[in-house]
């Protein structure tokens, strides 16, 4: 406990808060073993080990596999054992064995407003934003030092004046699907600076699910952790209310070209083996569109096609029936986990196609090559990976 206040204060002082704020919610990240390893197993047992409990209502980002059923995954014997023993040190401290990305859909949603303290990339960006609830861009040890203390330091996002937009974002292209507005947020996040704050101005009527997978894509490719899009995020009302009645310190125009920029460099040329979506994880109106497009089809032979979600939602689309469509076409519904995080490159692919840009940015990286990836909208993936 020490050691983890000292953590906070140290942060603290660098990032000059005048004191620490109590927080009811965190989000933990560092929970796949394939990439936190051997040292934070050992650093979370030995927490467990001394009986130290969180103050939070706190869950867990996606582990390395599905919990329940990693055997029908392909996950090696090893690893789950593992995998296992880090939840289960997680689960002692009292952080919920929920795995997920998108804990505001899985029972774990902050207020407008609310201080939290949360690890993932994509939900930091997406609860700044798009819930106008407010927390830092927290590493993992961090996250878990304030989930144990029940504070965070008062910096950074958390104050108004760091909220307002800098970035005016001139979007000239109408975006046709989900995959074009994670290649318009993929392409922001490279272009701008960690500190800095996008304002989309040209984005007229982003679903949900669009801007979850902006929020992914600009978190991965940069270090967005927030963006504003006028009349549509809560705190900006319009675009001068976006600036804070500022000006934008600068500008940047996104064309056609740049987004096609985007596609040619996250684009595969081997044939996939797994089609994976839901990253972040899939909300409840996803796995029902994977549901419907799958209807009357059955994904070729030589491809796996994943869809990804928390319990929560998996529990809801199995009583819809949804699972039991994608089943029935050849797919399947995992929880608890990603095709980023999963160790995939040992369970042998080669190739993923994605509707989501930060997959596609990441497998590469995270398999040292060894597995290649393509962004496409989730309907491509179906034409090209389903037949009737
Ligand atoms: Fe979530 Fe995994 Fe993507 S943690 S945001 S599905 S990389």
């Amino acid at each position: 406990m020490a050691k983890s206040m000292k953590l906070l204060v140290t942060l603290g002082e660098l990032n000059g808060a005048e004191k620490l704020v109590p927080i009811k919610r965190s989000q933990v990240a560092g929970v796949s073993y394939k990439t936190v390893g051997e040292p934070t197993l050992n650093l979370v047992e030995s927490m467990a080990a001394e009986k130290l409990s969180v103050k939070t209502n706190a869950t867990l980002n996606p582990a390395g596999m599905d919990l329940g059923r990693w055997r029908s995954m392909g996950i090696p014997e090893a690893f789950a054992e593992k995998q296992l023993r880090l939840c289960k040190a997680y689960e002692s401290l009292g952080v919920k064995p929920l795995c997920t990305c998108t804990p505001y859909l899985a029972g774990n949603r902050p207020r407008r407003g609310e201080i939290v303290g949360f690890a993932e990339s994509s939900a930091i960006a997406f609860v700044n934003s798009v819930i106008g609830a407010r927390t830092n861009r927290h590493g993992g040890l961090d996250a878990l030092s304030a989930a144990l203390v029940g504070r965070v330091p008062l910096m950074g996002y958390l104050m108004n004046e760091n909220r307002r937009g800098n970035v005016h974002v001139k979007v000239d292209i109408k975006p046709r699907d989900e995959a074009d507005y994670a290649a318009i947020g993929y392409f922001v996040g490279k272009k701008i600076r960690a500190d800095e704050i996008p304002v989309y101005d040209g984005l007229c009527a982003p679903s949900f699910k669009d801007m979850k997978l902006l929020s992914a894509a600009s978190a991965a490719s940069g270090s967005v952790a927030m963006f504003h899009i006028p009349s549509i995020t809560p705190e900006a009302k319009n675009l001068e209310s976006a600036f804070g009645g500022d000006k934008p310190a600068s500008k940047l125009e996104i064309t056609g070209r740049d987004v096609w920029s985007v596609y040619e460099e996250l684009s595969s040329s081997r044939e996939p083996d797994l089609v994976a979506i839901g990253c972040p994880h899939c909300s409840l109106q996803e796995v029902r569109e994977v549901s419907k497009l799958l209807s009357g089809k059955k994904v070729k032979d030589g491809i796996k096609f994943w869809v990804f979600t928390s319990p929560s939602v998996f529990e809801a689309a199995e009583k819809r029936g949804y699972v039991r469509n994608i089943v029935s076409a050849g797919g399947d519904v995992f929880v608890n986990t990603c095709m980023v995080v999963m160790p995939i490159e040992d369970m042998g692919f080669r190739s993923v196609y994605s509707n989501s840009a930060k997959a596609a940015f990441y497998i590469p990286r995270m398999t040292n090559g060894r597995c290649e990836s393509r962004l496409l909208s989730l309907a491509e993936c179906v034409r090209l990976c389903a037949k009737a």
